[in-house]
Order: structure tokens, then C-alpha cells, then sequence
């Protein structure tokens, strides 16, 4: 099914809103948090939750591939996932192979480059077959990029990079002085990817939990009370909306932000007039 065609009136007009209303997120990393509060406090097993919470990475997928959002990142088991009940470790690889077949086709047709990121050969081999099937198939799309963060961890990450850096150090491929935050991202897993302008976490924990450390130094934080398995569409626009009533400063001062914002729409209309 093609998303464009199944949107309705009113949520074509919604996203047109907020798209005119302020900058849209590059890239949005998603805490999907609560699945396990969201069942037990409706008298269900915890993998209810982890179930009604691919509904919300349904939904969250469709409405970021039409709001033109380049990339989106979902912490769908962290390393330190792997240290609850074996059971609940099963559901949840279950639950990936499951949506990794039932959404392959409706993501190719839409476009969406899939990406994983995290120490992958730990996953069950029936995982990583279908996972890095998905990610051939769709390696040539060029709509929303899709990111599962898989037995992840930014610090782990972030040693890995080091560890890869002091071997070439040691080739004579790199030297130290080279080393530089532009060298160490390109050293992470999420290279490819912008740091996140945007993070999002559900069920309202104050915490990063090991995500995205590195690329996350100036991300906003957006925090909602919300279960996971509640969070849906209308959640992703509340969480833009307030990223649009921020200032994002990187270190510089209000008036130097918008003395910037003042230049860049004077080079811009300059450039407009000369056709540039
Ligand atoms: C946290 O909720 C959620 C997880 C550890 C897993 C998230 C997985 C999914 C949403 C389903 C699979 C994902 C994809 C991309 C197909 P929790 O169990 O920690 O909740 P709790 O804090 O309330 O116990």
C-alpha cells in the first residue's frame, strides 16, 4: 500500500501545518519506552506491550516518511536488553523477525532505506538473516531512512570506534594528530547518518539509557509521559511542534543566533535575486 494515498484530509493537513510552521527535524532517535508498564497496567503480559508497541512503530515510520523526515532511529534492544528474562528475549527477537516480514514489501514500496546499528552477530542468526535481507533489499531507496539501533550501546560504540582508530594508528593510516571529532564520528556506526536534532523518549523517564551518547551532544530532548504503545502520530507532531519553539544555540548567544538568522536571510535573498 502506498502511504501517500492512504493519508486522510485532515492528517495531510495537520503535517502541511506544521511543516510551515518551523523547521522539521533531520533526524529524530526514539527511547521507545513503557511497553512493559503500558501491559501490566492492563492486566496484560509484558509482550502485549512489546505487540501494541510495533503499532506505534507502524505508525511513527508512516507519518515520518510524509513529514519528509530524513532519518529516523528506534532503540529497539539495547546491549543491556540482553539481561532480561530469556523468555521476553525470545518475544522480543520473535516480534522483530515478524514485523521485518510482514513490513519488508510496504517499506520497499514507500521508499524506505532500512539501517541497523549495534553489535548485530549477537543477534540469533534467524534475526540477522532477515534483518540483513531487508537492509540489501532496500540499500537503494532514497526515502526515509530507517535505523534499528539492535543490541546497542553508545558506549560500546564509541570503544569500538577507539579501538578501530588505535589499529590505524598503529597501520599508519591515520595519525594522532588527525584525531578529531569529525574523525571519531566517522569512526561511529551512524556515519551515514546527521546527529540526531531530536530525541524522543515515552513513559517519562529523565534519561539517554545508552543511546546515541556521541551524536547526541546538542539534540534536543522531548519527553512525554506517554507509553509507548500510546505513542502514535499525534505524539510525533506534539513532540515537533515544541522543537520548533526552541532555540537551538550550540554554545552561541540568543543575539548572535538571531544576527545568523538575519544574515542568512540577507545572503539568501541575495543569491535569489542573482539566481544563484
Ligand atoms: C521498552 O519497554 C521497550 C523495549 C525494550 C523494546 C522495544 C521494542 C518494540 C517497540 C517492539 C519491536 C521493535 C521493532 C522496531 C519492530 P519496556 O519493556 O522497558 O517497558 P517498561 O519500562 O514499562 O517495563
Amino acid at each position: 500500500m502506498n502511504w501517500d494515498r492512504e493519508r486522510t484530509v485532515e492528517d495531510s493537513a495537520l503535517q502541511a501545518e506544521i511543516q510551515a510552521a518551523g523547521p522539521i527535524p533531520k533526524h529524530i532517535g526514539f527511547i521507545m519506552d513503557g511497553n512493559g508498564r503500558w501491559a501490566q497496567e492492563r492486566g496484560k503480559m509484558r509482550v502485549e506491550g512489546h505487540r501494541e508497541g510495533i503499532e506505534s512503530v507502524r505508525d511513527i515510520v508512516k507519518a515520518a516518511s510524509s513529514l519528509g523526515i530524513g532519518y529516523i532511529t528506534l532503540y529497539a534492544f539495547s546491549m543491556e536488553n540482553w539481561r532480561r528474562p530469556q523468555a521476553e528475549v525470545n518475544v522480543l527477537m520473535d516480534l522483530l523477525v515478524r514485523y521485518l516480514k510482514s513490513e519488508l514489501d510496504e517499506l520497499h514500496e514507500n521508499n524506505v532505506r532500512m539501517l541497523a546499528i549495534g553489535k548485530l552477530n549477537a543477534l540469533p542468526k534467524r534475526v540477522q538473516r532477515k534483518l540483513f535481507e531487508c537492509i540489501d533489499i532496500m540499500k537503494d531507496n532514497t526515502g526515509l531512512n530507517l535505523t534499528l539501533a539492535l543490541s546497542y550501546s553508545g558506549r560500546w560504540d564509541i570503544v569500538r570506534a577507539v579501538q578501530t582508530i588505535a589499529l590505524d594508528v598503529r597501520r599508519g593510516k591515520v595519525s594522532p594528530e588527525d584525531i578529531t571529532e569529525d574523525l571519531v564520528s566517522s569512526y561511529l556506526l551512524t556515519s551515514e547518518h546527521p546527529d540526531p536534532d531530536l530525541i524522543v523518549r515515552s513513559s517519562g523517564e529523565m534519561r539517554l539509557s545508552n543511546f546515541l551518547l556521541w551524536e547526541s551532544a546538542y539534540s534536543e530532548i522531548y519527553i512525554t509521559d506517554k507509553y509507548w504503545p500510546d505513542f502514535r502520530r499525534q505524539e510525533l507532531y506534539d513532540a515537533i511542534r515544541d522543537y520548533q519553539k526552541r532555540e537551538r544555540r550550540f554554545g552561541k548567544t540568543s543575539q548572535q543566533i538571531a544576527q545568523d538568522s538575519a544574515n542568512s536571510g540577507i545572503v539568501g535573498r541575495i543569491l535569489d535575486k542573482f539566481k544563484f
